[in-house]
């Protein structure tokens, strides 16, 4: 098997990297800088060139611009970088058979509950991220060997996991969301099950994410339990009238992935204890606890 990652440098592709390597499957990946491939996959033509040149027989595409106020100024942008590209990926899977897997987001659902959706669930559109990523899924379904793999993930090289890392560790002023729900998965077990994923013959749509819905307060708050802070600092806050608007319940039902999978996805607290333990800074504050307490 040969499989082209596209956003290999980023979060999940980074992870995605070195998962297959680990099972010995030839991978090469792609980014605009910093992989072993270069492509601006907001440009078709490049895109389209990428693919015949290495000849891959699977690709995962997780390359995105995930940043919610950029998409927003500009939701051409978005759709050139979140969607269109799908097209392209979606063509080729269509020509050659192709596996094509396209991670997408879990930024859609409706409602203000602590709930799961599974992948019947009805979309909203809240902003023009959604919009694009929903471009992108739409057009990856066209294509008979493709699957959409919504999730939403977590690590502690950057984005939200480094953020509640940095925050507690250095007791920074930090407000957290008791109305905006997730299942955040750690971006290792999301990279491993896309692995697993990737070889079996399953298309259409998935949910894969932690098997637990949690608000962003109950997440960061299990950090804190986890690395014996008392988070005593931490303020509550609402989600609601932020700024790109967003969906707020974007829990999901990821029973399908588990059928799929045959196994059980990780809860909060295995989510929340493969993050610290990814972070140096967080281990030692750890063993120093420990010692501490004899
Ligand atoms: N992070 C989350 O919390 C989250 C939640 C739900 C869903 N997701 C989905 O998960 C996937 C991975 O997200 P992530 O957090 O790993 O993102 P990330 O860390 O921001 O990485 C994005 C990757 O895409 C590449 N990229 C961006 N624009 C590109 C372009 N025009 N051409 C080629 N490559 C480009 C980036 O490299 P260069 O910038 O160097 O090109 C990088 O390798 C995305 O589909 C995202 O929508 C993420």
């Amino acid at each position: 098997m040969k499989v082209l990652v596209l956003g290999a440098t980023g979060l999940l592709g980074t992870e995605i990297m070195q998962v297959l390597q680990e099972r010995g499957i030839r991978a090469l990946g792609a980014a605009r800088s910093g992989a072993d491939l270069t492509v601006n996959i907001a440009d078709p033509l490049a895109l389209f060139r990428l693919l015949v040149r290495v000849d891959a027989d699977t690709v995962i595409n997780c390359a995105a611009n995930v940043n919610l106020a950029q998409c927003e100024d500009d939701p051409e942008m978005a759709y050139r970088v979140n969607g269109a590209p799908a097209g392209v990926l979606s063509a080729w899977s269509q020509q050659t058979d192709g596996r094509f897997l396209q991670v997408s987001t879990d930024n859609y659902f409706t409602g203000t509950e602590k709930t799961k959706h599974d992948e019947q669930a009805i979309i909203g559109l809240a902003n023009a991220y959604a919009a694009s990523k929903f471009s992108g899924e739409t057009m990856a379904r066209e294509a008979p060997n493709s699957l959409v793999v919504r999730t939403n993930i977590c690590g502690a090289r950057k984005g939200f996991g480094r953020w509640v890392l940095d925050s507690l560790t250095d007791r920074a002023p930090i407000g957290v969301f008791t109305d905006y729900y997730t299942s955040t998965m750690h971006v290792r077990a999301c990279a491993e099950a896309l692995a697993d994923l990737l070889v079996t013959k399953h298309t259409g749509l998935v949910h894969l994410g932690s098997s637990e819905v949690s608000s962003k307060a109950e997440f960061v708050r299990a950090v804190a339990d986890e690395l014996q802070i008392d988070p005593d600092w931490i303020e509550d806050r609402s989600a609601r009238g932020m700024s790109p608007a967003r969906a707020l319940s974007c829990g999901m039902d990821v029973s399908k992935a588990e059928s799929w999978l045959g196994r059980k996805l990780p809860g909060l607290s295995e989510t929340v204890r493969s993050l610290v333990s990814e972070d140096e800074r967080c281990v030692t504050h750890m063993t120093s606890n420990l010692a501490a307490a004899g």
